[in-house]
């Protein structure tokens, strides 16, 4: 038998995107392929790209630039571009970038396996549908054993909101839900390859509304579901819109007992002005009461935000603003962007902000968030928390995991093995992680 053809996948962007990553190497597993963790010795490379902002899709043309001297020694390597940028740009990547040989969108990706027969035949493959069948149903099942004791779970895609700045709607298409028992199903699988933590993953996760046996489910709905998978001890979901924290999905978070303390709620803006302007249909009031609603039904959850600061017509009083919703909500995470102008997106026509003025802006932000971060963090120290280890760490008997908040923990201890989940007591808080002990 022939050698495994090896392949090299190259993940941009969101955790969608990684799990896509994790589906396209099944998909092309079934065909013979084997992963490898260089490009060096890889008869395919896959870029699976994000077109968020522009420096996100201009760094895929650089690393494809960065194989050109792989193609030349191996005219047989095979160069394929997928995700958002795929989706976003089509042929175009193939006319700046002519050693590219697939270009696939993530809406198709379960049509690799036919394109790259195309490919082999030394033809170019290109395939940007937002086709009629289930891509998740033409998928191989996803095999055994798992590498790690976490996974996510794509239960929706797409996105119907249509925020001014945002490219999301155009490259991964509209609003679309999973039906619950496929759901369900994949879940089982996942438990039953060792997985303990799911994070059920949608552009707009919390707006699932996934076909039941007896109508469309809800999000909350579907985490209780999973919530009585035995051998699943740990759930979250990201990305959700505050319109879409429906109360029960607030009350899941007081009443269910595998639901994680944490919830990643983008707010983009604290000035009502530029949240109009961005098309968010929410305002920093409404934002706020919302946030108190949810620390109601579980105290101690950790919030985490998305911030766009500059965008277009952003006045030093909004940003102020920003400033302020901050203050008020005391984020244990956050990331935060420059406005990035992307073309066919309604704010990319109007009057922008200087760029250095945005870049101090987003430097005072930041600066803030790291505040609020290390006291969030800080006060885990004395705490009681559970943690499901995932890896070794640098030290010698040393194991990381991640805790109910989502921190990195560090813990020194023998007997612990990845995949435990164990309760430990917070003794210390560095820049970027807790150090813990075992509680016997
Ligand atoms: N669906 C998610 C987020 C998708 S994109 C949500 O609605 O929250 C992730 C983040 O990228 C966004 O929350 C936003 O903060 C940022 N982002 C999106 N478009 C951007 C742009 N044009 N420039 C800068 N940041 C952007
Ligand atoms: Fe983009 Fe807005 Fe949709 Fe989030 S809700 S994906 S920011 S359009
Ligand atoms: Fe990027 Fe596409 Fe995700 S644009 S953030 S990879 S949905």
């Amino acid at each position: 038998m022939s050698d495994p053809k090896k392949l090299f996948i190259r993940t941009y962007g969101c955790q969608m995107n990684v799990y896509d990553s994790e589906r396209m190497a099944e998909a092309l597993g079934a065909d013979g392929y084997v992963e490898t963790d260089s490009p060096d010795d890889a008869d395919m490379i896959l870029l699976n790209t994000c077109h968020i902002r522009e420096k996100a899709a201009e760094k895929v043309y650089s690393e494809l630039g960065r194989y050109k001297g792989l193609k030349a020694d191996n005219p047989d390597l095979k160069i394929g571009v997928a995700g958002c940028v795929a989706q976003a740009e089509g042929e175009e990547i193939m006319r700046r970038q002519p050693m590219v040989d697939l270009v696939v969108g993530p809406q198709t990706y379960h049509r690799l396996p036919e394109m790259m027969k195309t490919v082999a035949e030394g033809q170019k493959a290109l395939d940007t549908d937002f086709p009629e069948e289930d891509k998740f149903e033409h998928l191989p099942k996803r095999p055994l054993p798992n590498r790690n004791p976490t996974a996510f779970l794509t239960v929706q895609e797409g996105c119907d909101k249509f925020c001014a700045f945002c490219v999301v709607p155009y490259t991964r298409g509209a609003e679309v839900s999973r039906p619950v028992d496929r759901i369900l199903r994949e879940a089982r699988d996942l438990v039953e390859r060792g997985v303990k933590e799911i994070t059920l993953l949608g552009q707009n996760v919390n707006a699932y509304h996934g076909a039941g046996a007896d109508g469309d489910w809800t999000l909350a709905r579907l985490i209780w579901a999973l919530n009585d998978v035995d051998g699943l001890e740990r759930i979250r979901f990201t990305t959700s819109h505050p319109n879409d924290m429906d109360d029960a999905l607030i009350a899941a978070h007081g009443e269910c007992e595998k639901l994680m303390p944490y919830l990643h709620l983008p707010v983009q803006s604290g000035s009502d002005k530029i949240l109009k302007r961005m098309n968010r249909s929410h305002t920093a009031e409404s934002y706020l009461k919302l946030i108190d609603r949810i620390r109601e039904a579980r105290p101690d959850i950790l919030i985490s935000g998305d911030f766009i600061v500059g965008f277009p017509e952003e006045t030093d009083q909004d940003f102020e603003y920003t400033m302020s919703l901050i203050r008020a909500v005391q984020y244990g995470q956050a990331f935060s962007f420059k406005y990035s102008t992307r073309p066919g997106t309604p704010a990319a026509e109007r009057a922008q902000v200087d760029d250095a003025l945005a870049s101090e802006r987003l430097y005072r932000l930041q600066a803030l968030i790291t505040e609020q971060q290390r006291a969030v963090q800080n006060a885990m120290v004395g705490q009681e928390v559970g943690v499901l280890f995932e890896k070794p760490g640098r030290l010698d008997g040393q194991m990381v995991g991640k805790s109910d908040h989502l921190h990195a923990v560090h813990v020194t201890a023998e007997g612990i093995a990845k995949g435990d989940l164990r309760r430990v007591r917070i003794t210390d808080s560095g820049p970027n992680s807790l150090g813990g002990v075992l509680i016997p």
